[in-house]
C-alpha cells in the first residue's frame, strides 16, 4: 500500500495481518528499529486530541522523529494551501504524513499530490473515513469477543450520516463478515446512500440494543450540523442517549465502545462511560498499537 485512505475494499488478508501485528505490538512487541533516521509528521487542519497524540506515540515507538504541523499556528493562516503546506514538508525530507481534513477527498488529494514514496495516512476526512479508528476499534472488539465476527452482534448508534468512523467501522465489519450489523439513529442524522447497506436500520434504540454482543456509540456532531437536524439535545438524550437502564437490553457481557470525545450526558452517560462495560480507555490505549502497525506496514523499509 502506497497510503492508508479508507478501509474501503481493503482486503480480509491485509486488514487481519494489520490486526495481528497491532495486537503484538499491544502485547508489549516494539522496534526502534523499523523507522530510525526517518521523519513523519502529522499534519493536521482540524483538531485531535486522541488521534494526534497517539500517532505521535506510535511513530516515536518505531524510532522516528516527528514534526507537529498545528494549522492555526501555521502559515495556512497566510493563505498557503494545504498542498504548498506538505510539498513544503516533504522537500524537508519528510516520507510520512499522517493528515486530517475537514473536506471529504481531502486526503486523497493530497496523496495523489505526493512524490513517489511518500505514505500518506487519513487521519480522518470529513464525513468519508478514518481508517485507523476502524482499526483501533476492530482490534478492540477482537480482544473482547473473539475474531469470529460472524457471530457478533454490534448495534452502531447516533450520528451517523456525520460520521467517518462509523463509515470506516463498517467497512471493516463488513470485510470481516460481521454476523449482525444494526445502525440506529433518527432519520435526519443517517446517510440516504449505500453506507448502510446490508445493516439492519432502525429508529427504535432498544430494538437496536435487544441482544447485542457491542454496542459502538457516536458523537452528535454539532460541529458538522445543519440547524434542525435534532429538535433538542434533551430530546436526542431522550430517545438514543445510552444510560445503564437502557444497556440492559443488550447481552449481559456487552461491551460498549466510543471513539471519543463524548458529549456526556448527550449520547452516553457517565454511568455507562465509566462503568465496566465500558471500553473507551482501551480503545485509545489500543490506538497506539493500531497506528504503530500502519506506520511499519507503509514506512519501514
Ligand atoms: N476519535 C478521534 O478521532 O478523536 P480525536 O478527534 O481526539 O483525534
Amino acid at each position: 500500500l502506497p497510503h492508508l485512505l479508507t478501509l474501503e475494499h481493503l482486503p480480509r488478508p491485509r486488514l487481519v495481518a494489520l490486526l495481528d501485528r497491532a495486537q503484538r505490538f499491544a502485547d508489549g512487541a516494539d522496534d526502534r528499529a523499523a523507522l530510525a533516521g526517518m521523519a513523519v509528521c502529522t499534519l493536521f487542519f482540524e483538531p485531535s486530541t486522541r488521534t494526534r497524540l497517539s500517532f505521535q506515540l506510535a511513530a516515536q515507538r518505531l524510532g522516528a522523529d516527528v514534526l507537529n504541523f498545528d494549522a492555526s499556528s501555521s502559515s495556512t493562516s497566510k493563505g498557503e494551501t494545504a498542498r504548498d503546506t506538505l510539498k513544503t514538508i516533504e522537500a524537508m525530507g519528510v516520507r510520512g504524513f499522517i493528515v486530517r481534513h475537514k473536506d471529504d477527498g481531502a486526503v486523497a488529494a493530497l496523496a495523489a499530490a505526493a512524490d513517489p514514496g511518500t505514505a500518506l495516512i487519513n487521519a480522518g476526512d470529513g464525513r468519508s473515513a478514518h481508517p485507523t479508528q476502524g482499526l483501533l476499534d476492530m482490534l478492540t472488539l477482537r480482544q473482547a469477543k473473539g475474531d469470529d465476527f460472524a457471530r457478533l452482534k454490534v448495534a452502531i448508534v447516533g450520528d451517523v450520516k456525520h460520521s467517518r468512523v462509523a463509515r470506516s467501522d463498517l467497512h471493516a465489519l463488513r470485510t470481516l463478515g460481521a454476523g449482525d450489523i444494526r445502525v440506529c439513529g433518527p432519520a435526519s442524522l443517517l446517510p440516504d446512500d449505500a453506507t448502510l447497506d446490508g445493516c439492519t436500520v432502525t429508529a427504535d434504540l432498544d430494538a437496536a440494543l435487544d441482544g447485542v454482543d457491542a454496542v459502538m456509540m457516536l458523537r452528535l456532531q454539532r460541529e458538522r450540523m445543519a440547524e434542525g437536524l435534532v429538535a433538542s439535545l434533551d430530546d436526542y438524550h431522550r430517545d438514543y442517549g445510552l444510560s445503564s437502564a437502557r444497556l440492559r437490553r443488550a447481552a449481559r457481557d456487552a461491551v460498549v465502545l466510543h471513539p471519543g470525545p463524548m458529549n456526556r450526558g448527550i449520547e452516553i452517560t457517565d454511568d455507562v462511560a465509566d462503568g465496566p462495560q465500558s471500553l473507551i480507555l482501551k480503545q485509545v490505549a489500543n490506538g497506539v498499537a493500531a497506528r504503530m502497525a500502519v506506520l511499519e506496514a507503509l514506512l519501514a523499509r
